[in-house]
């Protein structure tokens, strides 16, 4: 707040299959927040194309970003920042959202704040609670990475542990596939969980030796596969249906969330956090979040369990970011490059 004049911050988001701008306020208050999802887009090819999501976000990033403002009711000229995921994504894809906030910020003279994606993630429980305490644990869960870290100050993080091969929701968009699921898999399995006993089949749960804060999902797909078609057997003519399919999705949407929860009791045993909150699409699931209220070590923290709005990509977790970079001075130029990489691993300050 400057002088009672409430900071209002325009996010944009364009790293992968959502175009989607937020105005927010103060750093946590969200005045707006549209969205506007490619799914239905790339639901034929089981994954996203980036020539097509690039070719969709330029279509739609000025409507989205208009009904941003004027579901907030402010003009651009109210603005006080504009911030923008600048990585990591498909380049193609951030060069949308990039070319619209330079724009933006370029005509009405506003800075420019470059925002890391999944920083971002690691950032939505101070969006949903801004007096969660500190340090938190934060786990991130997308269709693009999987990792926690210790979020010790606003800007200020430290990664603990990242998947080793597939991402948590890469594994239930393939597991789905193999079920004859639709894309994407999180959502068409938590569905088909719904009826299914999640002990009716015995997936593996990788753990990586008994001190690794680090995760690999490949295996639990490889089993999948190997349930539906035992090696040397035929394949399959048609995928599972009925209550077979319903326990296979449970069982496999379990065996998911245990490592998950495993690895969060293994990290929060190791570092005196006071807090836990978790981001990414796959934080919208609602298995997770019932094993981790339910947790006897876990849910003794300060659980944070952001609105399913905030969990997918979004560009309120973008603006409440920015709001940290204002805040820390940390003003982009107006040549801020796309990158697709994420920042390195290890002590990730939150730079533009
Ligand atoms: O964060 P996000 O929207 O985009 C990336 O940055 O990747 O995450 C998308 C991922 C997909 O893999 C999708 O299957 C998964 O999140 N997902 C879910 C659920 N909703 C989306 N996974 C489990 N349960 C859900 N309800
Ligand atoms: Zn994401």
């Amino acid at each position: 707040m400057l002088g009672g004049v409430s900071e209002l911050i325009l996010g944009i988001e364009t790293s992968c299959d959502e175009t989607a701008a937020a105005v927010v306020e103060n750093g946590h208050v969200v005045r707006s927040n549209v969205v506007h999802s490619q799914i239905a887009l790339h639901a034929r090819w089981r994954g996203v194309v980036p020539e097509v999501a690039s070719r969709s976000h330029t279509e739609r990033i000025l409507p989205i970003v208009e009904q941003a403002l004027a579901d907030a009711g402010v003009t651009p000229a109210e603005l006080t920042a504009v911030a923008v995921t600048h990585r990591p994504g498909m380049v193609g894809c951030l060069l949308v959202g990039l070319a619209a906030a330079k724009a933006l910020a370029w005509r009405f003279g506003l800075p420019l704040l470059g925002v890391d994606h999944v920083q971002a993630h690691v950032h939505t429980g101070l969006l949903a609670d801004p007096d969660m305490p500190l340090p938190a644990l934060a786990l991130v869960a997308s269709g693009g990475h999987t990792a926690m870290y210790l979020l010790q100050a606003p800007g200020e993080t430290t990664r603990l542990g990242t998947t080793r091969d597939d991402a948590a929701g890469e594994a239930l968009d393939k597991g789905a596939s193999l079920l004859g699921l639709p894309y994407p898999g999180g959502p068409s399995i938590e569905r088909a969980a719904r009826t299914g006993d999640r002990r009716a089949f015995d997936l593996p749960r990788t753990l990586l030796g008994p001190d690794s804060l680090d995760f690999s999902f490949s295996g639990l797909k490889t089993a999948l596969l190997y349930t539906l078609r035992p090696q040397g057997a035929p394949e399959p003519a048609d995928p599972p249906t009925g209550q077979q399919l319903a326990d296979l999705a449970a069982s496999y949407q379990e065996a998911l969330v245990d490592v998950l929860i495993q690895k969060l009791r293994r990290a929060a045993a190791r570092h005196p956090v006071q807090s836990l909150c978790i981001g990414g699409g796959v934080a919208r699931n609602l298995r997770l979040r019932e094993r981790l209220a339910g947790d006897d070590q876990l849910g003794a923290l300060r659980l944070v369990l952001p609105d399913l709005s905030l969990c997918a990509d979004n560009g309120a977790m973008i603006a409440s970011l920015g709001a940290v970079a204002l805040r820390q001075g940390r003003v982009s130029p107006l040549d801020l490059d796309a990158v697709a990489t994420p920042l390195a691993g290890g002590k990730a300050k939150v730079r533009p």
